[in-house]
């Protein structure tokens, strides 16, 4: 039993707060307040009726750059109660594996941020063993004794029981735990059941991947059928894409054409990170270039940089999905069109092999299946295979 939020339909709704500098829908970090989230109204009430309702595990999917820790961010301040936010993918880049080191110290500073406005936590947490109070902080001293996770969730709860709160634990990226001495689905089940003060947001992309260490369908799993309230976020539309190009130029006083703003939005098709990135990086130095073709072309050499890093991980587990990739991303779709293509290409592979490789590219979200075509999923991972890979 679950609810499942999909949200397809964007309408523009109202003006952007201020213009003239303060609120940039084009910065390219995270957002991280209301003013500076562009539509998702839907997705943020999603989140916070869920929690007002006194839903405890909310999770939000969605392709990379789709805005999932933006969403995050600014519904936790939205919400204005007290939260600990830990992100996998930032630990898992540490040492390639999510060590209880690393994540000791990610938990302990976030503790500390949280003491340092709610101080009566500070009792609670000095009685987990393993965990001192100094000062005014807490300090882990794991060498002492290791602290239990869930002795500091007891306490948590114990804590935000006392004065009436809900606390919210997120992790943003929270796949990325399954590589990890910490067993997060384990944990989240358990405080799903004994903490009634404790609230859970996951968030992940790479979706097949991120479903699958959910387990919400897998009978080993400790999720199982667990309820939950899932927010799926999904591409601006066009006409979203346009409003967010419009407004966010004219942030920077850019005039710029409806041919212009035609093309952003055919290239980078309702990608928000893409589309903010590609913002930012036109008005910023961009503008100078006065041929259309050269201003793409530039920016998506700029932007290859980017993804060959995250791609160089995938190229590493087997150098054929180089060859899939590029297939895919130079217009053969069908399943045999692909197959043939690696043939071509001197790649020896059998069937079974090959379909285990197209499986992992739709779970990470690499590519994506529209009846029986195979289609890139990302514009500039596209122009990478066509042209770098
Ligand atoms: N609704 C929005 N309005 C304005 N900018 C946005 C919005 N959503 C996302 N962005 C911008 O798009 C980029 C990607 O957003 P964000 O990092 O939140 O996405 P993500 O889904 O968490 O990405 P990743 O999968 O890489 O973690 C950021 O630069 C962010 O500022
Ligand atoms: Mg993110």
């Amino acid at each position: 039993m679950f609810l499942v939020y999909v949200v397809e339909k964007f309408k523009y709704r109202g003006e952007v707060s201020s213009i003239g500098g303060r609120y940039l829908y084009f910065s390219v970090f995270e957002k991280k307040c209301r003013e500076d989230l562009f539509d998702r109204d839907d997705e943020l009430q999603a989140v916070l009726n869920a929690l007002d309702r006194g839903d405890r595990f909310i999770v939000i999917k969605g392709v990379r750059r789709i805005g999932k820790s933006s969403l995050l961010n600014v519904a936790l301040s939205e919400s204005k109660l007290p939260y600990i936010k830990v992100d996998g993918r930032r630990l898992y880049s540490e040492f390639g594996y999510i060590t209880r080191d690393v994540f000791y110290r990610v938990l302990e500073s976030e503790l500390n941020r949280l003491v340092g406005f709610r101080k009566s936590l500070l009792r609670y947490l000095g009685s987990v063993k393993g965990i001192s109070v100094l000062g005014s902080g807490v300090v882990f001293e794991p060498s002492k004794r290791e602290p239990y996770v869930f002795e500091i969730l007891d306490q948590l709860n114990e804590w935000a029981g006392r004065i009436g709160e809900k606390l919210i634990l997120a992790f943003d990226e929270a796949h990325y735990f399954r590589f990890s001495v910490i067993r997060l689905q384990e944990l989240i089940a358990s405080s799903l059941d004994r903490h009634e003060y404790l609230y859970f947001i996951l968030t992940g992309s790479e979706v097949g991947l991120f479903e699958e260490f959910l387990g919400f369908k897998d009978y080993e799993s400790p999720l199982y059928g667990r309820y939950r309230v899932e927010i799926y976020l999904d591409r601006f539309t066009l006409e979203v894409s346009r409003r967010f190009l419009i407004e966010g130029f004219s942030q920077y006083n850019l005039n710029v054409s409806e041919e212009f703003i035609d093309k952003i939005i055919e290239v980078f098709d309702g990608l928000v990170g893409w589309l903010s990135y590609f913002g930012y990086w036109y008005a910023t130095q961009g503008s100078i270039v006065k041929d259309l073709d050269i201003v793409f072309k530039k920016f998506l050499e700029e932007a290859s940089g980017v993804v060959l890093n995250e791609i160089s991980h995938l190229l590493k587990y087997s150098p054929r999905y180089r060859f899939i990739l590029k297939a895919i991303a130079r217009g053969y779709t069908r399943w045999s069109e692909i197959y043939r293509f690696l043939l071509l290409n001197g790649v020896k592979i059998g069937r079974p092999r090959y379909n285990v490789l197209l499986k992992k590219l739709l779970d990470y979200s690499y590519i994506k299946k529209k009846d029986d075509s195979y289609i890139m999923a990302d514009p500039v991972i596209k122009y990478v295979a066509e042209n770098k890979l």
